[in-house]
């Protein structure tokens, strides 16, 4: 059951159903989920709590960059990653797995061979890591047939991550408390999304840093994400004056580079620029999806990671 102990399943790949000789195991055809990158609309912090943690007031927006969840039915638990290196024991996919494996009933363990294949950018502020983990545990409810209902599905996304259980949602959702006290919003009318991924060296717990490098000024008490939620219940577009995020000041100190990159996307005629979630990933909201293919082009001109997508 070690991911790291994973046979050569490097190239795996979905199967048309056929029998294993070895162990008479079933394999049908692998099924195949879409975990959604994310990025934060607005994101404020309000204030440090005695759990460490901190309260949150933040709409939470999918976009159609997404990583594929593969899962076959297997005797044994499998997983396994398009990124080497992100096959280890704390992924988070494993984690989720390991969570609902221990919820089957002793006289009826299964396994799953869980192929992880990824698009979305790994610690870049797209909750792609989160959204493989929520997907993992939608996906395996369904395998399992343990019917657990969307609270439990949230209760379980919650033990993971902060950010975890508002990809059980997905779409437009304002997220309160810790990032898990959800409220889903109407969706927002179909928008372009320009999204830049700087080529930085990351810390491992980028997160966790960033929030320790905010001074308390930084805090706000959540006015810009409630003025922002009501324009969206009312089908506004979202002013850039709301799409306002606590971690801009600290993502450009701590990634000095990040600015250089801001002003890449400016010259490539985005209107402004804003950071998704603890970043660096940054991004531009566009009407026209011309306006974002020339955005994309000139960035891509310029060797630059940059994808037009749009919110889903
Ligand atoms: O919940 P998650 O494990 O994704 O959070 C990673 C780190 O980010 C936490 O250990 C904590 O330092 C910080 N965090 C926080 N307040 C939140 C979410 C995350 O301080 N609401």
């Amino acid at each position: 059951m070690n991911p790291q102990d994973l046979s050569d399943t490097d190239n795996f790949e979905a199967k048309p159903t056929e029998t294993n000789p070895l162990d008479n195991v079933e394999i049908s055809e692998a099924l195949s989920y879409k975990a959604y990158a994310k990025i934060n609309l607005s994101l404020e912090v309000l204030g440090k709590r005695l759990d460490g943690y901190h309260n949150l007031a933040t709409v939470m927006q999918t976009v159609n960059l997404y990583d594929q969840v593969r899962i076959t039915p297997a005797s044994d638990l499998e997983f396994d990653c398009s990124i080497a290196e992100l096959v280890d024991e704390n992924n988070l996919v494993w984690r989720a797995a390991l969570q609902l494996f221990e919820k089957l009933p002793e006289e009826n363990k299964q396994g799953a061979r869980i192929m992880l294949e990824k698009s979305i950018p790994v610690a870049a502020g797209l909750g792609g890591g989160s959204s493989d983990a929520a997907t993992t545990l939608m996906a395996l409810n369904d395998l399992w047939g343990l019917n657990l209902s969307r609270y439990e599905l949230l209760q379980e996304a919650a033990q993971l991550g902060s950010d975890v259980p508002f990809f059980i949602y997905g779409g437009t959702v304002l997220a309160e408390g810790r990032g898990e006290e959800l409220t889903q919003l109407p969706n927002l009318k179909t928008s372009w999304v320009v999204l830049l991924n700087p080529d930085l060296e990351l810390p491992t717990d980028k997160t966790a840093q960033l929030y320790k490098a905010l001074y308390r000024s930084d805090y706000s008490e959540g006015s810009i994400t409630r003025q922002l939620v009501s324009n969206l219940e009312t089908g506004q577009r979202p002013s850039p004056s709301l799409l306002f995020n606590t971690f801009e000041r600290v993502a450009y100190e701590q990634f000095p580079q990040l600015d250089m990159y801001r002003h890449a996307m400016v010259s490539a005629g985005a209107d402004y620029v804003r950071v998704s979630g603890s970043g660096p990933t940054l991004f531009t909201l566009l009407d026209a999806e011309e306006e974002g293919e020339e955005i994309v082009q000139n960035l891509q001109a310029e060797g630059l990671q940059a994808f037009l997508v749009e919110t889903v």
